[in-house]
């Protein structure tokens, strides 16, 4: 009998049969792709960030086309924590791939709190903290702008669960590796690397932005050499498991992240038009490996050969 390549992927304690996630926002709990996609080969559904009070949403419009993706600003809409593990959490019991929470907080004790109670329940397998958020104690600082304010919200989640934590960094700053090694030292089991970049448009007709919230945060294949990049880089300083994500659309694009140092990857806006992109990428995953007979997926992660080139290379990127 031919024994097929590993792709099964252990994240902290999460244990998941195959190297894909859902990403949050892009896949509601997987009730609406299940006619379309097998969930059994998915490896984990990342459920959209819950906050402590409901929430309605930002103002349309909150999705717009841009050439090599979209632009969103939803607002975190969601019916808050209480609905959520009262009405919603108990119907995910019987998905067959692991159930991921997300939590988003306006204050440090808003993420121990909803981690806390989110990670306490049995459909949970992992929590992730979407650290994309304003903080109001400091002037609406997005607190994964911030190593400190990081490493603070890390600290206060971790203290709350033995659940594999993950945390889902932002791209939106200087320096991200930094933010990540705070992220790793206050204890995340696991980096979610990276979330939307942000951006706007214009309608030029009516001089207005096209988004309701004028400004969003971008995904899809634009921002996928940012992603690479970052991956490739946190992948050089922390020693903790990195999900790849931004702009996956296909096989190609899902093993520069696993080469560039990622060992798991999540598929968001993909999903939007073919949700059986994140099964075909496994499948064609396991292909890859047989022919060049490897045996597991960890065989090509952070791989790539990133010897210079030339002798005397010029320090800079650009030009
Ligand atoms: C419509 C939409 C909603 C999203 N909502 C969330 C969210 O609630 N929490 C979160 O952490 N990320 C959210 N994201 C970010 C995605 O999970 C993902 O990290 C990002 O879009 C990059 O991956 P992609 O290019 O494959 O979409 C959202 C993205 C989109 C497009």
């Amino acid at each position: 009998m031919v024994t097929l390549p590993k792709i099964a992927v252990t994240l902290g304690k999460l244990e998941l049969a195959y190297p894909t996630l859902m990403g949050s926002g892009c896949y509601g709990s997987g009730e609406e792709y299940a006619p379309f996609a097998d969930l059994g080969r998915i490896g984990a559904i990342v459920l959209k960030s819950v906050t402590r009070l409901p929430r309605l949403g930002n103002a349309t419009p909150r999705l717009v086309h841009t050439p090599a993706g979209m632009l969103n600003a939803i607002g975190l809409q969601n019916p808050g924590i209480d609905w959520y593990l009262a009405r919603e959490l108990h119907k995910y019991a019987g998905r067959p791939c692991k159930i991921v929470g997300s939590v988003a907080g306006f204050s440090v004790d808003d993420y121990s709190y909803l981690c806390e109670r989110l990670a306490a329940r049995d459909e949970i397998a992992a929590v992730e903290l979407n650290v994309s958020c304003p903080n109001v104690a400091s002037e609406g600082e997005t607190f994964g702008c911030d190593p400190a304010l990081t490493s603070k919200v890390v600290r206060a989640a971790r203290a709350t669960t033995d659940k594999t934590l993950i945390v889902k960094l932002s791209p939106n700053v200087t320096d991200i590796v930094t933010v990540a090694r705070e992220a790793e030292a206050a204890g995340a089991d696991a980096l979610a690397v990276i979330n939307t970049v942000r951006g706007m448009a214009i309608d030029v007709e009516t001089w207005r932005p096209r988004l309701g919230n004028i400004t969003g945060g971008l995904s899809g294949p634009a921002i996928r050499p940012i992603a690479v990049l970052a991956v490739y880089e946190i992948a050089q300083a922390v020693g903790i498991p990195i999900i790849g994500q931004g702009g996956i659309e296909n096989l190609t694009d899902a093993l520069e992240f696993f080469l560039a140092g990622a060992s798991a990857i999540s598929i968001g806006t993909a999903n939007f038009t073919d949700p059986r992109i994140p099964e075909r990428i496994s499948a064609e995953l396991q292909d890859y490996l047989a022919r060049r007979d490897l045996a597991s997926l960890d065989e090509i992660v952070g791989k790539a050969n990133f010897a210079l080139s030339t002798a005397d290379q010029y320090e800079g990127d650009e030009g």
